[in-house]
């Protein structure tokens, strides 16, 4: 009798485990697949360009080696000093567009392993997009650490007013190129180059506010003027300041973040405490592989709070 119900609670256990490993993606990339990944890489194509870098997630053992992918364009190799650079193996253009959809993106290998795209991202775009096609007209959009303007972008080509907030000119600067490449209307965004904690504070004091916010910054940062941004250290307080720029009649507030520690609780607790009651959900974001042995990928987290059907009633 007690090992019957010793099985029982296993197996509610390992249930409600399941139950709570939440995760998302979004399978409508045509553009973007990862072929495989593994012993810390990733193989993916990005168009007709293939690409091979570091994952440090990709813990697993790859299902071939990868670096011996015939098609294999360029890899990124890190240097045992830091960093690493890429080295090309078959010729390719130095950058190329992807789409997803109506929009288009400028792809080029880059420093840090990056090719100015994060498409695990599109699973948030195609969520928030619901949320203001739904509302309709031109709601006011605040990207913080917007990056090369994934999401900035998106917004702005279904009608939003985004307002761009990044510390990288040359990331502000491809933002617009793909908004000009996406057709996105002429006033669809605002871009900024500035830190984004001193850009709140200038707008909560400026009355300025926003129906819709979302931010996506790095572990490590540095603002224009070599100002620190360290994740742990100053989320809580960013997402507690920015709330205030949220408009009386809000969309939704959305963070995300590749930092491994942060998990989507702690994310889902620190919306919770700062933000006015709303619909919480928080997700590990993912991308799927074309790995027969269904592999995916994990890509960070994030956890948003959308008003659709909420009548705001203050924190
Ligand atoms: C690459 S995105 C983050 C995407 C992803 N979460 C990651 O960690 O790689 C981070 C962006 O934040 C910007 N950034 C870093 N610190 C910043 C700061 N203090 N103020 C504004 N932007 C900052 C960087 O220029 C970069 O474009």
């Amino acid at each position: 009798m007690r090992s019957v119900l010793y099985s029982i609670i296993i197996f509610l256990a390992n249930y409600f485990a399941l139950c709570y490993n939440f995760f998302v993606q979004t399978e409508k990339w045509t553009d973007y697949e990862i072929i495989a990944s593994g012993n810390g890489e990733k193989l993916e194509r990005w168009g007709s360009v293939y690409l091979l870098r570091p994952d440090p997630q990709a813990i697993w053992s790859p299902p071939f080696d990868l670096s011996s992918f015939p098609k294999l364009n360029a890899v990124y190799e890190r240097s045992t000093t830091g960093g690493g650079k890429w080295r090309t193996l078959r010729s390719f253009p130095s950058e190329w567009t992807v789409s997803y959809g109506e929009i288009s993106f400028l792809i080029k290998p880059m420093g840090f392993k990056h090719t100015g795209l994060f498409p695990e991202q599109a699973y948030n775009w195609d969520k928030m997009s619901e949320l203001i096609l739904k509302r309709g007209g031109r709601p006011k959009i605040l990207n913080l650490f917007g990056y090369t303007g994934g999401a900035s972008v998106a917004l702005a080509k279904i009608g939003a007013r985004v307002t761009h907030v990044d510390a990288a000119k040359n990331m502000v600067e491809r933002c617009k190129q793909n908004a000009e490449l996406s057709k996105c209307p002429a006033d669809g965004i605002r871009y900024i180059v500035d830190d984004c904690n001193k850009f709140v504070a200038r707008e909560i004091k400026r009355g300025n506010t926003y129906d819709g916010i979302l931010m996506d910054p790095p572990s490590y940062g540095r603002g224009p003027n070599g100002e620190t941004w360290k994740l742990e250290d100053n989320i809580s307080a960013l997402v507690e300041q920015t709330a205030k720029v949220l408009s009386d009649n809000p969309l939704f507030f959305l963070i995300n973040s590749y930092t491994t520690g942060l998990q989507p609780t702690v994310m889902e607790n620190i919306l919770k405490i700062h933000l006015p009651q709303g619909n919480v959900e928080a997700y590990e974001v993912t991308l799927p592989t074309s790995d027969q042995r269904g592999v995916r990928l994990p890509c960070g987290c994030s956890a948003m709070v959308s008003y659709s059907d909420v009548v705001s009633d203050g924190v």
